[in-house]
């Protein structure tokens, strides 16, 4: 018998990202991480994802922290292991597009402070929002990887992802990833879908999916299978539900095995430790919803992201509507459908979620439209797939309305040099306009904070402005 080659599946850890922030709406603090990247620094990952996405505006928000100060410390403490991030394109890590000159410095201080690999992820799937993010990231020598949100609808065929795989290669990324933020890839799909994009494209393809409709683990079996290069993962303390497959359980899967990843159970084991308490603390807070823990089966009858199934029923419940529950969820994909059938990401799905949410307590569909839908509708976030319903955008953009079709960006005038003068009398560190850049308020109210923090270790200074900040 002829004995299978060799093929090592490669990991990446989401343990000190996507994990925290699908489970416990980001709040890991750099104190809680920081004892254990010594030994995740052993283990063997292809890389550990441990920035952007929801992190940087939850840093400085809740914890307090500067997101910048947190990945020099991992850099300086991960020094095997390549640091991986996540990039919403042109949105960089906000909700609105920005002009290329911020994207371009984010870019440039992220690999600076210690970035190799920038996951880059439009939530319209439109290429033209990612060119900017990916040439600067090519420019500054790290790995651009282009995500595609993964969805399910008409316009979402074998040949749609297939073709979008080979532009993506085109325009100079060194990997894809196959982004299901929902976890509606399912095992033999992954497959074919795998199978099918490795014929297309020579570049690695990597698979992103969450547990939260219960078959992730299997469909990462079957994209190893079908040819997937790298998978994510998350160390088991903060694995399952609405995040990633556990690590040790894939490691142990493809043990002995063609794919065996060569990791270290032991090791794996003494990482675990680390981060229990940090879930059993999380879980007794009320941080850990046990909600989040379990199979969400709608997730895949609605195909929407748990995040976002979490974010309408508070959104509902603030207006006392709970029991428009079902019917906000079936408006969902109607109101999809209308703005041209995109990803449910990361604005996208805050976007349609929100519309849904006013048609159905307006009692009439669009009679108020928010700012974001006219901006779809406008083409300001890109190219949706399909085209949108024109008697929708009639109602909401009124008679000949102007509509943009090229690059959102094109027309966003360059605005680092105002941004700095706002907030020049905050400034400590290059990388202070780029937090002020993505949340002008949150990142002031943070520069106040910390000049508090400073003045007060500092006693001639203590005087004169101590006592007037939140602690
Ligand atoms: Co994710």
């Amino acid at each position: 018998m002829v004995e299978m080659e060799k093929r090592p599946i490669k990991i990446t850890e989401t343990i000190l990202r996507d994990a925290h922030q699908s489970l416990i709406a980001t709040r890991m603090t750099t104190e809680q991480m920081l004892p254990i990247v010594e030994k995740m620094d052993q283990v063997g990952y292809h890389s550990v994802e441990c920035w952007g996405g929801a992190t940087f505006d939850a840093s400085l928000r809740f914890l307090k922290e500067d997101p910048w100060e947190r990945l020099r410390k991992f850099r300086d403490g991960f020094k095997n292991t390549k640091l991986q991030m996540l990039f919403r394109g042109q949105n960089i890590l906000g909700y609105r597009p920005y002009a290329d000159d911020v994207v371009e410095y984010f870019v440039q201080k992220s690999v600076a402070n210690g970035i190799d690999i920038i996951r880059i992820f439009d939530c319209l799937n439109d290429l033209r929002n990612l060119q900017t993010a990916v040439t600067a990231a090519n420019r500054e020598k790290a790995d651009a990887q282009v995500a595609l949100s993964y969805t399910l609808g008409d316009a979402y065929t074998l040949d749609y992802w297939v073709d979008i795989a080979k532009r993506i290669e085109e325009m100079g990324a060194n990997s894809i990833c196959i982004k299901d933020m929902a976890g509606l890839l399912v095992p033999y799909k992954a497959t074919e879908l795998i199978a099918a994009l490795k014929d297309a494209v020579k570049i690695p393809i990597q698979l992103h999916t969450h547990y939260t409709s219960g078959v992730a683990s299997m469909t990462y079996l079957k994209a190893v299978e079908a040819g997937v290069d790298v998978i994510d993962t998350a160390m088991s303390p903060f694995a399952l539900g609405t995040s990633q497959p556990a690590t040790e359980v894939m490691v142990e899967t493809f043990k002995g095995t063609p794919y065996d990843t060569g990791f270290d159970q032991n090791l794996l084991a003494e990482i675990a430790d680390h981060f229990r308490p940090i879930r059993d603390e999380a879980l007794a807070s009320g941080l850990l919803n046990p909600k989040n823990m379990g199979v969400n089966i709608k997730t895949l009858l609605y195909q929407v992201p748990g995040g976002m199934l979490s974010n309408l029923t508070s959104q509902l419940k603030e207006q006392n509507a709970e029991d428009k529950y079902y019917e906000v969820l079936e408006e969902v994909p109607k109101v999809r459908k209308d703005l041209g059938e995109p990803p449910l990401v990361t604005p996208s799905s805050q976007i349609v979620g929100t519309q849904a949410v006013f048609n159905v307590l307006m009692g009439e569909r669009y009679k108020m439209a928010t700012k974001e839908t006219k901006d779809v509708l406008s083409g300001k976030y890109g190219a949706t797939v399909k085209p949108f319903n024109e008697e929708v955008q009639k109602k909401v953009l009124g008679e000949n309305p102007e509509v943009i079709t090229c690059r959102p960006a094109d027309l966003i005038p360059d605005e680092l040099d105002t941004l700095r003068k706002e907030c020049e009398q905050w400034i400590q560190q290059d990388e202070d306009v780029l937090s002020y850049a993505l949340f002008p308020q949150v990142a002031t109210d943070f520069f106040k904070y910390r000049e508090a923090q400073q003045t007060k270790i500092d006693p001639v200074m203590a005087d004169t402005e101590s006592g007037s900040y939140p602690v």
